[in-house]
Parts: structure tokens; sequence; C-alpha cells
């Protein structure tokens, strides 16, 4: 399947490949062009223009996408892997190429190694119930860190309670950087798995991953790395970075809800039980046993989400088209925008995570003082703003702050300085009411 992704929804403007259509300029990603693409922001919010600051909870979606989903639905809607007809071997066809796409968007030597899930919570299950349960043993220690998204915790801690085994925490510093001379000590203990995120959903911290792979790999672990944070924001290349397994969302890189992947080198998908059983996933059933089909597929029990895995490929060839280096540089360039406005209109506010913005993705937590991030929320909502309020799945890293709970505003390819200047003048509202 090859994707079209359309031209700038105003005709004025010509598409070259060189430029994508306006959408880079000089090398720079143009965000007042990217917006055009995505329909949502066109509409309002309570009366006011929709400024969404949340995409780290789930991002909004191109046109690429949705005609992607449409398409299948309208045109070639059957399911995949069975039909010998027109339309069901055109469904196999896309979902493949769609494969491929996710494929050459993280650099993955073959789309057989990548696992479509439904998310990077059920990639990271995947691996803990799969290759956890046959690995781990009485005493064995699997090395998280204080920063984890739940989703990379809660099944390290069912496995560990199963299997007996050990967890061992990196702690951050208090501006939210990993300890790795800690690192370096807990690695004595011999780890079978380190697994840590990429890209910290809460603080934005980017972390040292071709680093953290080479020391764990020298201490005789696996790594596993939860790239939810990472593939919508920085370029990721998973043989780069050399680790065993690396897990991702769909819907937080510009795909469908019911998307996501687990890349794991092929040794170990090989070498690993099925998660999960049923239809696809076997070559061959007999009443008392089966033979398993070869991977990925092996890990693809029963019909899987085809629209979502078909509007995943279109969400990595847009991105590939707008180049990540491009989103990265764009997401760093309103970091240091954000911060800098921020600091000159409300210099009381709490921020968390490192300040430089060489060191972090578009994630900002913040607290106004004496006013819950609950009411910061909702009253940044009435003129249109939306960002998160909450523990933002993080509770450890909470508490390791000693914070009850953060406001968080986050970005994507579509976010502006005029967004972050709504966010500035929201906030003076927030001090207003509050007193
Ligand atoms: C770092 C990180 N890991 C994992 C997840 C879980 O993603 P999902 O809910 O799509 O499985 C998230 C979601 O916010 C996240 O930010």
């Amino acid at each position: 399947m090859t994707v079209t992704v359309p031209p700038p929804t105003t005709a004025t403007e010509t598409a070259s490949s060189a430029d994508f259509g306006g959408r880079i300029v000089e090398g720079r990603l143009v965000p007042e062009v990217v917006r055009r693409d995505f329909p949502i922001l066109a509409t309002k919010s309570h009366g006011h223009p929709l400024v969404f600051l949340d995409s780290a909870s789930t991002s909004q979606k191109p046109t690429a996408v949705i005609d992607a989903l449409d398409e299948f639905y309208r045109e070639y809607n059957a399911n995949v892997h069975r039909g010998i007809y027109e339309i069901g071997e055109r469904s196999t066809a896309a979902y493949e190429a769609a494969r491929a796409s996710v494929a050459r968007f993280i650099n993955a030597p073959s789309s057989s190694e990548v696992v479509f899930t439904r998310n990077a919570t059920e990639a990271i299950n995947l691996v803990a119930y799969s290759w956890g349960r046959r690995n781990i043993d009485r005493g064995d220690a699997i090395i998280l860190t204080e920063m984890e998204h739940h989703a990379n915790l809660v099944p390290w801690q069912l496995l560990a309670q199963e299997r007996d085994g050990d967890l061992e925490f990196i702690p951050i510093t208090d501006d939210g950087i990993l300890r790795l001379d800690v690192f370096e000590v807990l690695l004595r203990l011999k780890p079978k798995l380190v697994a840590f995120t990429h890209v910290s959903n809460t603080l934005g911290t980017i972390n040292p991953v071709v680093e953290m792979t080479r020391m764990a790999h020298e201490a005789g672990a696996l790594v596993l790395i939860d790239g939810a944070q990472a593939v919508p924001h920085v370029p990721v290349d998973v043989q780069a970075i050399g680790a065993d397994f690396y897990a991702f969302s769909g819907h937080k890189m510009l795909a469908p809800t019911g998307s996501g992947a687990l890349w794991a080198r092929r040794e170990l998908l090989e070498a690993m039980p099925p998660f999960m059983a049923g239809g696809d996933m076997i070559r061959e059933v007999h009443l008392r046993r089966s033979e398993w089909n070869s991977i990925p597929w092996k890990f693809e029990a029963g019909t899987p989400d085809i629209a979502a895995g078909i509007g995943l490929g279109a969400a990595a060839e847009y991105l590939m088209c707008l180049g990540m280096g491009h989103v990265r540089e764009h997401e760093r360039e309103l970091l240091v925008y954000a911060f800098e406005a921020l600091g000159r209109a409300h210099p009381d506010l709490e921020l968390y995570g490192p300040l430089d913005a060489d060191l972090r993705g578009g994630v900002i937590p913040f607290n106004v003082p004496g006013v819950h991030p609950h009411d910061v929320a909702q009253v940044l909502d009435r003129s249109g703003v939306a960002v998160r309020a909450g523990h933002h799945c993080t509770m450890p890293l909470h508490e390791r702050l000693e914070l009850a709970a953060t406001a968080r505003a986050s970005f994507n390819v579509y976010t502006t300085t005029a967004d972050i200047d709504a966010l500035v003048a929201g906030i003076t509202e927030v001090k207003r009411i509050f007193g």
C-alpha cells in the first residue's frame, strides 16, 4: 500500500516532495501549514478556537489517516489473511504494507519483527507474559526507573509477584534526570531485564537510551524500551539504539486508537511462546496440539484492528514525509519559546523536569501555586485550552517529587507559538479567578 498524503488544503499551494507541500520551509516545520491537515483543529471549544495541548494523552489525526480508515471501510473492508477474493487480498496487502511502513519508520531490519498490538500497554504485557514467564525465576532482578508510566511498571510487578522476582529502580535527580551512577551499581545484581521509558510522559526527559542499552548489555541483561512518548517526537532507529524490545502506541503518533506495535529482535520473537491463542496465530491445529504461525503473526491471535493498523501505516508515512528530525527541532524550539514566555509572564509558576530543551520532549508539567491542577485545567478549558491534570499514570514519580498532581501541556506537530500564548493568557485568568 502506498499512502497518498493529500496536498495542503488550500488550493493556492503547490505540493513538492522537497518541502512536502509547504509544510517544511528552509528545513523547518511550519505548524501553521501542518495544522490544515488536522480537521479537528478548525473546530471550537466553549466558543473559542480549540487549543489542544494534550497530545501526550493522544494526538489528533491528519486527513491522511482519517482518509485511510474511510477508504478501507468504504472500498475494501474484509478480513486479513483469509479471503481468496479481491477485497480480501487488498485488505491483507494494505495491512502488511502498513507493517512495512512502521518497520521503516523505526528502521527495523525486517517487518516480520514488527508485531501489531492495540497499544504500548499490550506490547509491554506481551513481553512480560511471553518472555517474562519463561525467563524470570526466583530472585531474578528486573531494573526499572522511578519515572515509568504504569504501563511499564504494573506488568513487571505482576511478573515479579508470580515468579518471585525482584524489582529494582533507577532513581531520578530532583530535576528529573536518571541517576546513571546508581544504575551502574544496580547492574551488579546481574539483572535479566532492564526496562525504561525513552521519553518521560510526565517530565519530558529524553533518556540516554543508547548508553543505557550498552550498559545493560554489558551486564548481560536484555533491554525493553517504552517508546510511547518517543515515536511521535524524536527520530527512532531501533538498530542504532541496539535494544531488544521497543514498544509503542499508534494513537500518540497521529494514528488511530487501537493501533500500536512491539518491535523485537527476530531470535527473541522466534523463541518466545505465544501470548494469546486462537485464529491466525497457528499453522496447524489438531484436537490436542497445535503448531504456531511464523512471526509476527504468532503473536496476533484473532481478527486484528485492521483499519487501525492501516491507519498506523498512514501516520508513519505522514511523519516520514515531515521528517522526524524536523518534528524534533520544531518541538525543541517550542519548548524554548514556552519556557521563556511562561517564565516572563508567570515567574512563580512551578515547572518540573529538566529546563534544558535539549534534554526533553514537548511536555511541560506545571503547577500554579495555591491552585489545584484540576481547577487550573477547568479554567483553561473555558477558554478553549485543553491540558491534562492529574498523575498522568505516573503515581510513583509524583510520590518521588512529593506532588499530589500536576497540570501538563504537551505538544505535537501542529502546536504553534499562538497555542503557547493562549496557555500563558489562560494561566493569567486562573490567577485572576483564584486570587
Ligand atoms: C510513556 C508511556 N508509556 C506507556 C503508555 C501507555 O500507552 P497506551 O495507553 O496507549 O497503552 C503511555 C501513555 O500515556 C505513556 O505515556
